[in-house]
């Protein structure tokens, strides 16, 4: 099927059906048999074959799987940025058992989801060249008319959060690599996310630039936020609560992680 008559198909589908459902408070988004194929040609991949997923507030979760099993693909599904074939995905909108299912949302509902309750982060940074650390953090807030006064106490507090205070007038090139990536980390957190959605966050980082961004994951956790966290380095992904097998776009394993950055390089 074309994108174009997908899209059809899943507007008439949201328009019939967006309606909340009551779910457990205390879950953060729940994913049920979550399906996506590409077709190229005569080809066609299932990148993502019925996944099953809930994930708890505050809980950190990392996913793990070799290239190609379908992580990123994960990713873009729960942040609205791709449409998958069908499933589930009900995330507790207003954090108090709201359960409103994104694939039934329409695009603007799909936009203000991104801008407001889902906070991404990606292998490469995504930073606007052209604006300062302060003005990139800022952004998200700018686009929803978030008053200028609260906006300047937010990425201050946010910036020097992740300790970054003396950078705000650097622009992306200006910095490393692991201040680019806190950076956007503190983007991500710009409108108090439901979830932190991280897709290779350490992906281009050395293992001390790495170790201090999984320190600010787990700092993160402490406080209460709640991350997904997709990667294929299986060491560090052992600091999350579970680590989850991500293969052939099925979920194939899990383990209990929780280990300390300290336990992990020793
Ligand atoms: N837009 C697309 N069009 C066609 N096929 C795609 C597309 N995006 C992903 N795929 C295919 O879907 C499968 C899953 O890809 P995905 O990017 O989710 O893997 P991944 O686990 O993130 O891999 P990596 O570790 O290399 O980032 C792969 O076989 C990939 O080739
Ligand atoms: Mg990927």
């Amino acid at each position: 099927m074309s994108i174009e008559k997908k899209k059809v198909r899943m507007n008439k589908q949201r328009k019939a059906t967006a309606k909340s459902v009551r779910i457990d408070p205390d879950i953060v988004l729940t994913v049920q048999d979550l399906t996506k194929s590409y077709t190229i040609g005569n080809t066609t991949i299932t990148a993502l074959n019925k996944v099953n997923l809930t994930i708890k507030k505050g809980e950190f979760i990392a996913i793990v799987g070799p290239s190609g099993s379908g992580k990123t693909t994960l990713i873009n599904c729960l942040g609205a940025l791709d449409f998958p074939d069908s499933g589930k995905i009900v995330y507790n909108v207003d954090g108090k058992g709201m359960g409103l299912d994104i694939m039934l949302m329409t695009n603007k509902q799909h936009k203000k989801m991104r801008l407001r309750k889902i906070g991404l982060i990606f292998q490469f940074y995504n930073l606007f060249p052209i604006l300062t650390a302060f003005e990139n953090v800022e952004l998200p807030m700018v686009i929803d008319k978030i008053d200028p006064k609260l906006r300047e106490e937010k990425v201050k507090s946010l910036l020097s959060r992740i300790g970054l205070e003396e950078r705000m007038e650097h622009l992306p090139t200006q910095m490393s690599g692991g201040e680019q990536q806190r950076v956007t980390i503190a983007r991500a957190l710009v409108n108090d996310p439901l979830i932190i959605l991280a897709d290779e966050p350490t992906g281009e980082l050395d293992t001390e630039t790495t170790t201090n961004i999984m320190k600010i994951f787990l700092d993160l956790k402490k406080a209460g936020e709640s991350i997904l966290m997709v990667t294929h380095n299986v060491r560090i992904a052992e600091v999350a609560d579970r680590i989850i097998t991500l293969t052939d776009g099925k979920f194939t394993g899990e383990k209990k992680g929780g280990k300390s950055i300290e336990d992990i390089y020793n």
